[in-house]
């Protein structure tokens, strides 16, 4: 099966006043599969927020190459784009709209028609539990209302690609749960979901594959059955820990 992500040698490199050259990341190679969850775990500056700008389109590589959804990301930027939901921390959202403003906005500006936008978007407002404050204005949203609404708006034209930076990150228990329970209807829709996490528990049961950077490199890269196997323990955190720790070859 053609992979829906393909990295190739792919590094970013920047050039820092106080710390000179930062490899953010280095030369990182690995394949996600459609119709499957694909984990990147790593420390605080690892390099996984780069590396998911790279996939896309919000930042050019220094060298190496990805292909996302068959497009080149540096010489077919439009087209990648068409066929990817990018979640990440600052995803603008337009403090005067609503979320249900916002996600109408942005399937139409992908191309939707206006009933397709409505059903689709009354489905995810539905499966995010939003409809209590869909149609209050943004800025009075708490930091997990306005979390649902940038999920929405990465899912609204049902992009075979997911790219979610944290998608969880400090969302309460069921928050965490409705987006974790999207994130997986998506894969059986046959679409595919890479994202990055600090949650192991999260990535422990929902990821295909998992991959750790560390430094901007790949440490390890396989399911977490084989991680437990290798490392003879069970619980992802402590294998996270024994791979950043021991330098785990790939
Ligand atoms: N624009 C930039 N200029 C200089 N250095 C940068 C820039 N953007 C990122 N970096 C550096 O690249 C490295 C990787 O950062 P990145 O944001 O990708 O890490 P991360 O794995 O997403 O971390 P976190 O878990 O904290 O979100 C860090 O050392 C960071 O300081
Ligand atoms: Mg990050």
């Amino acid at each position: 099966m053609e992979a829906a992500i393909s990295l190739n040698n792919l590094s970013k490199h920047f050039e820092d006043k106080k710390r000179g050259l930062v490899k953010a990341v280095d030369e990182l190679t690995f394949n996600c599969r459609p119709g499957s969850i694909f984990g990147l775990l790593g420390l605080n500056g690892a390099g996984k927020t780069t590396t998911l700008r790279i996939l896309a389109t919000m930042l050019t590589p220094t060298s190496g190459t990805a292909i996302v959804g068959g497009y080149n990301v540096q010489t077919e930027p439009d087209k990648v784009k068409s066929k990817i939901g990018f979640l990440t921390g600052n995803t603008g959202l337009y403090l005067r709209l609503t979320p249900r403003e916002i996600i109408t906005y942005f399937g139409r500006l992908s191309g939707m028609d206006t009933s397709a936008v409505k059903s689709r978007g009354n489905q995810l407002i539905e499966a995010l539990d939003m409809g209590e404050f869909a149609d209050r204005r943004i800025d009075k949203l708490s930091t997990g209302q306005k979390q649902k609404t940038s999920i929405a708006r990465t899912m609204i034209h049902n992009p075979p690609i997911l790219i979610l930076d944290e998608p969880t990150a400090g969302l309460d228990v069921l928050t965490s749960r409705a987006i974790i329970k999207l994130v997986r209807s998506a894969k059986d829709d046959g679409k595919c979901v890479i994202f990055s996490t600090h949650i192991m528990h999260e990535a422990a049961a929902i990821c295909d594959d998992i991959a750790v950077i560390h430094r901007g490199r790949l440490r390890a890269i396989g399911t977490l059955e084989t991680f437990r196997k290798k490392y003879q323990l069970e619980d992802l955190d402590d294998i996270f820990v024994a791979i950043i720790k021991n330098g785990g070859a790939a």
